[in-house]
Formats: structure tokens, sequence, C-alpha cells
């Protein structure tokens, strides 16, 4: 089915796709949601307020290339919410390409960052085309951060603390124990450096007196976006959920994974750490409560000469998610990003203008940035 909507929500009915439906209603901007139950994503849809003041329609395809290809083609861009992407994705990305659109996901999974740099970089770049994974709060806020301290000249390390409150969704509980059975990495001197899974940290949290328990998170995006910036050598980026008892949970099942799981084969991993997910997370988590649900980046920028601290107060995780996968479809549906084949958001719509679109919807403080020189 050819289309002249510019953007295609895959995944729509998901808790994260329902959000950019919504943003992309506020941003008056025409979509097509799409997923493989075309009734699920209608009741969905039929609960967010004021659903019909925008051009929308729904649309039900299989997971498939051919069919995904068909439904893509005369479309801009592509915000796909079917995680974990590392599963899921390579089907997606592939028609992204057949059609000629662009990809956007929300991905922090590092197996999947590497794995789509390398098989299709460099063909969408061919093609003029944008390839972001990970366009999502966890990553793209605390990169805001971090693109705000390399303003300064001559800082090249960064580190990084990326915290929310909140519970995870179904595909976001699948994709932290996907990313399990993976290796993490920091960057230390431009070159990858694994992780020690069992690494845990206490963390000073900016704004309150208590620390956190943090984890390497699956190393995170930033050492993979930041290993192509001629500015920076050196990324370790540390995180979670601000809730002590899940992260001891969180720690508790790394320890599991590395004893048990590991040494089974690859596709037994899989079905046993799907199993184990499943039962942390069925349900849908409620609706986001700013009150409730914050979120805190926060960057150290070291160099020989100079410091930086940047520090983003926000709210509603997902919301932001949402919100920047609509902001990035309105971008690519009306000019070129800055940088074409695989990029971070920042790279290619600017840190500024993800800031300024933050801001604006309410979701993040003025950053709180210091220098010293
Ligand atoms: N890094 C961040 O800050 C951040 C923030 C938000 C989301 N995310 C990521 O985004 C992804 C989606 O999250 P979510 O919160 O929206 O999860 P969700 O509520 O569980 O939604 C998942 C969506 O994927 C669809 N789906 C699952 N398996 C599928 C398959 N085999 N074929 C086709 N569709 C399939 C689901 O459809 P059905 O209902 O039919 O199963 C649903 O529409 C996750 O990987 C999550 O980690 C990341």
């Amino acid at each position: 089915m050819a289309t002249k909507k510019p953007v295609i929500v895959y995944g729509a009915n998901g808790y994260t796709g329902r959000l950019v439906c919504e943003y992309l209603r506020e941003l008056h901007l025409p979509f097509i949601a799409a997923g493989r139950n075309k009734k699920k994503i209608q009741e969905v849809l039929d609960k967010v307020p004021g659903i019909e003041t925008v051009d929308h329609e729904v649309v039900e395809v299989p997971h498939e290339v051919g069919a995904l290809t068909e439904l893509f083609r005369g479309a801009k861009v592509v915000s796909n919410l079917v995680g974990p992407f590392i599963k899921h994705g390579p089907e997606v990305v592939e028609a992204c390409l057949a059609a000629g659109t662009h990809y956007l996901d929300a991905t922090g999974e590092q197996d999947w960052l590497l794995d789509a740099q390398t098989r299709w970089g460099d063909k969408f770049a061919a093609k003029g085309l944008l390839l972001s994974p990970g366009v999502a709060q966890m990553y793209t806020t605390g990169e805001i951060a971090a693109q705000l301290c390399l303003e300064k000249p001559g800082l090249d390390t960064l580190d990084i603390l990326v915290l929310w409150k909140g519970f995870p969704t179904y595909a976001s509980t699948q994709t932290i124990f996907t990313i399990l059975k993976a290796d993490w990495f920091h960057l230390q001197n431009n070159q990858l450096v694994k992780w020690d899974p069992l690494m845990t940290a206490e963390a000073v949290v900016p704004g309150q007196h208590e620390t956190a328990l943090v984890l390497p998170w699956g190393g995170t995006s930033h050492p993979i976006w930041f290993k192509n910036d001629p500015r920076v050598i050196s990324v370790k980026a540390l995180g979670g959920v601000l809730d002590r008892s899940v992260m001891k949970g969180v720690a508790a099942t790394v320890q599991m994974v590395e004893e048990k799981i590991k040494p089974l084969s690859k596709d037994q991993q899989e079905i046993e750490l799907g199993k184990i997910a499943a039962s942390v997370q069925a349900a849908m988590p409620p609706r986001e409560n700013p009150r409730v649900n914050t979120s805190v980046d926060s960057v150290y920028a070291t160099g020989p000469l100079g410091r930086a601290h940047c520090v983003i107060h926000g709210n509603s995780n997902y919301k932001q998610t949402g919100l920047l996968q609509a902001y990035a479809a309105l971008s690519l549906s009306q000019q070129p990003p800055k940088r074409v084949g695989f990029a971070s958001a920042c790279q290619a719509f600017g840190h500024r203008e993800l800031l300024g679109i933050l801001r604006s919807f309410g979701l993040v403080l003025e950053p709180s940035i210091t220098f010293q020189s």
C-alpha cells in the first residue's frame, strides 16, 4: 500500500508508540499507526483525547520485510517501537532501506547499535537516509547534557549518570534482559573496553543526599555515539532506576545470568531470559505522573585544562521518548538530517534543538551547567 502520510509509527499500540502518536498530534503531523493487530491499535488510539484532530490511519501489517516495505514506501520516516530491537529490528531496517525512508528507534542495546552501524550504516548514508537507533530519554537526554559540556573546547572524557524513577514496560523489561546476554563496553582511549558485568557502584545523585546503586546498564549508547566524535576519547556511563530495591534485584539477576544462563546455548539463553522477563513485567505500567516519574542526567566532562558539569532534571521518561521521536519525525518530514547514515539524535538533529523541544513541553528543567578552567 503506497502512503502519502509522512510518518509511520510501528508498534503504535505499545506504551511508547501511543505517546509518539500523542505528540505527533500535538505537532500537527499526519501519521500511520501500524502494528501487528489493528484492533489493539484502534482501541489504544480511541483513548487518546483529541486524536480526531490529527490526520491519521490505522494499518495492520505482518512483521515481514516485504509487507513492511510496501507500507513504508512513500513515507519519510519510520518510528520503530517494536523492541527488543536486536530481535525484531532487522526486518524494519531492511524495509526502510528498501522503501527509502529514514529509520528511528528507542534502543540502548549496544549490540544492536553496533550491528546496525556495521550492517546498514553505509547503505543508509549512500541513499541519503538517517539510521538513528536510540532516540530516547535514557540516551538522548544524557547525550544532550554531554554535548552542552563539550561546547567548551578541550574536554575529552565523559563520566555519565542516567537515572529515572518508574517501572519499565513489557518490551523495556524484555530489552533489559536481552542486553544481559551481550557484552557491554565503555570507551577508553577510543577503544571499546569490556565492562565487568558484575560491576556496581554507589553514585552521588545531584539534588539529593542519598546515593544510588547503579550499574553499567548494558553499557548504554553513549560509548558508541562518541567513538566517532574527534573531541572525545573516553566515555563511561552508569545508571538505572532510582529505586534501590529494584537495582538490587537487577544486580542479583545479572549475577544469576553470568552463573546459570551464560553457560547455556544461545537459543536456550534467549528462552530462559524471556521467561524471567515475562515473570517480572507482564502488565502495562500506569501512565506517568510528573510528580512521581522524575529523571536526572548528570555528565562530568574533563580534560587536561578544564572541567564541566551538566545536570538535567526532568520528568516522565517515556513521554520524553515519545516527544523526541515525534520531533525527530517532524524534522525529517521538513528537512534533511544534519548527518546521514548511522547517527545519534544529537548528531542528526542538534542538541540545542532537542533540548528546546523537551523544555517547551515541560519535560526537563533548564540544564544546570558549570565550567572550570
Ligand atoms: N531507552 C529509553 O529511554 C526507552 C524509552 C521507551 C522505550 N524504549 C524501548 O522501546 C521499545 C518499546 O517499548 P514500549 O514501552 O512501547 O513497549 P510495549 O508497551 O511492550 O510495546 C511493544 C510494542 O511492540 C509490539 N511487538 C512486540 N513483539 C512484536 C512482534 N514480534 N511483531 C510485531 N510487533 C511486536 C507490541 O505489539 P503487541 O501489543 O501486539 O504485542 C507493541 O506494539 C522497547 O524496546 C523499549 O526498551 C526505550
